[in-house]
């Protein structure tokens, strides 16, 4: 090794060969102060020491001579100036070492520093992790609590959707009710309507029934007239032969005279006391009394209204016993007269009818019949029985009467409402209307009644 590290300085003072021998014209000097050690780097020391001894060996040995020593002394100063270079170089290489060592450290700490700056990052990277993480768990605190706030709104939403229901079910209910109870109304409408219309029918029916009843009624009366009719027939067949049994009544009646069949009568009891048979009667222009002979003798007319009992019948009651006659009058103004005759009899058709008797007169219309009527047969427009010789005093003046060449009195004339007539034509009683022929009565009525003694 000592021989190696020989031949590199050898090598290197070569090198160097220059520098070191132009120092030889100096001493040769050993500086005292530093140790060999000291002027040289521990680096270069062991090589050089073993070389530097030898060569001081070989300095001593060579003193001798001066040249040699001159050439030493350079060398010397030479090898002076080469350890100075040496010395440099070392403290070079030291720096140098030095400065590789510094910047492996730096490099070092560069790398530990990226390490750290990486570390750090990823310590950073850590902690914007769990910074991260913080905030999402913040956020997510934040979101549980917005939660909690939607699950208090939806609790709240749910109890108001739950109040509205209820309302709304109340509301709907209610409408239920509000149309179950118009259905009702719609119902009870249609049952009364039902119950009008019922109530409408059963009052047709009743209308029907009523009507029905009252034909029935006006049936049952006419058959109860009907029947009293037939009673006061058969009554008369064997009760009444004239109107005096019926006492009071002014009404129809039936008689029967011994050799008849029963008819029917107007009984009059409102005039002059009870128990009077109607045979002539005139109260209006609703009955014809031109008639002939045949219709005077049956009779004709309405009982009830204007009529003419019939002379057959009239004969016959005056046949039997003593009547009287009792004749009302009325004119237009409404006075009322009266003449009364207390033996009233006529014969028989063979007789014309003839008026046989009057008795004696009294009343206040006068006398019209006693002096030109009495003992006159009856006259008809078809049967002229008068005492005119030249004229048929009925076909003349209408109706059938007593007529002598005329007489005083014809109750059976034309009716004239208005109470004035042509001359005699009609209703006349010229003793009431001082022999005025032109005024014509507007009502009469003749009645008899069988005397009573
Ligand atoms: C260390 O880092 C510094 C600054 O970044 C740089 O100047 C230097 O050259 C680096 N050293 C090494 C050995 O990489
Ligand atoms: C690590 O990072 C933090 C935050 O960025 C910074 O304050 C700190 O100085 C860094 N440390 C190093 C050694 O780079
Ligand atoms: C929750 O509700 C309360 C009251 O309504 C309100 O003050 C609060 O800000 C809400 N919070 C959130 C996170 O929405
Ligand atoms: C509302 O009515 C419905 C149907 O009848 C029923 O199911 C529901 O429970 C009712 N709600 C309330 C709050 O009464
Ligand atoms: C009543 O008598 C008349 C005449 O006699 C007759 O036409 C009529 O039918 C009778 N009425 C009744 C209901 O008997
Ligand atoms: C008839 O009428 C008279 C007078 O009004 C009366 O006195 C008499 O009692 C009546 N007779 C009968 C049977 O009704
Ligand atoms: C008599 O009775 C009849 C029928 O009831 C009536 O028309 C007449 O006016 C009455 N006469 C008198 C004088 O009362
Ligand atoms: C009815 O009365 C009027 C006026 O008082 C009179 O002019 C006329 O003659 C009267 N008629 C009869 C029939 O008495
Ligand atoms: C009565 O009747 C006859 C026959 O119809 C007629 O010729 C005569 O003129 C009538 N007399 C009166 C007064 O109406």
């Amino acid at each position: 090794m000592r021989s190696s590290g020989f031949v590199v300085f050898i090598f290197w003072l070569l090198l160097q060969g220059e520098s070191f021998l132009a120092s030889g014209d100096r001493e040769i000097y050993l500086p005292q102060e530093l140790s060999i050690e000291d002027q040289c780097s521990e680096y270069c020391f062991s090589v050089v020491k073993l070389f530097f001894d030898h060569f001081i060996r070989s300095k001593v040995a060579s003193d001798a001579n001066g040249d040699l020593k001159n050439k030493i002394y350079l060398l010397e100063t030479q090898l002076k100036n080469k350890d100075e270079e040496i010395k440099l170089k070392n403290q070079q290489i030291a720096d140098k070492d030095e400065q590789i060592k510094r910047e492996q450290f730096e490099a070092k700490i560069n790398s530990s520093e990226a390490e750290i700056i990486k570390l750090n990052a990823t310590i950073e990277k850590n902690e914007l992790k769990s910074s991260r993480i913080i905030d999402l768990e913040t956020q997510i605190k934040e979101y549980q609590l917005q939660l909690n706030n939607k699950t208090e709104d939806i609790k709240a939403f749910t109890v108001r959707i739950k109040l509205l229901e209820t309302e709304t079910n109340k509301s709907r209910d209610e409408l239920i009710s509000t149309k179950e109870e118009i259905e009702k109304c719609h119902a009870k409408i249609k049952d009364q309507e039902v119950e009008i219309k019922h109530g409408q029918d059963q009052l047709a029916i009743k209308e029907g029934l009523l009507k029905a009843f009252e034909s029935t009624v006006r049936e049952k009366e006419s058959q109860f007239k009907n029947l009293t009719s037939e009673t006061e027939l058969l009554r008369g067949k064997y009760e009444a032969s004239s109107c005096l049994p019926f006492v009071n009544s002014t009404n129809v009646h039936s008689i029967r005279l011994f050799d008849t069949d029963p008819f029917i009568v107007h009984c009059c009891s409102n005039v002059s006391g009870s128990g009077w048979t109607l045979i002539q009667r005139r109260v209006n222009a609703n009955e014809n009394f031109n008639r002939s002979w045949t219709d005077y003798k049956m009779g004709f007319g309405d009982l009830r209204e204007n009529f003419f009992l019939g002379l057959e019948k009239i004969h016959r009651m005056t046949l039997l016993q003593p009547h009287e006659l009792y004749i009302q009058l009325q004119d237009v103004n409404g006075s009322t007269r009266y003449a009364r005759y207390d033996d009233f009899k006529i014969g028989s058709e063979e007789e014309a009818y003839e008026l046989i008797s009057l008795g004696k007169y009294s009343g206040t219309a006068g006398d019209s019949l006693t002096k030109f009527q009495l003992n006159m047969k009856f006259s008809t427009l078809d049967r002229d029985n008068d005492a005119n010789v030249k004229r048929n005093c009925a076909k003349m003046f209408g109706g059938g009467w007593w007529f002598s060449a005329c007489g005083r009195s014809h109750l059976n004339g034309n009716y004239y409402k208005d109470g004035t007539c042509e001359v005699r034509d009609g209703i006349i009683w010229a003793t009431w209307k001082d022999y005025d022929f032109t005024i014509s009565l507007t009502f009469s009525q003749m009645m008899i009644r069988p005397k009573t003694l």
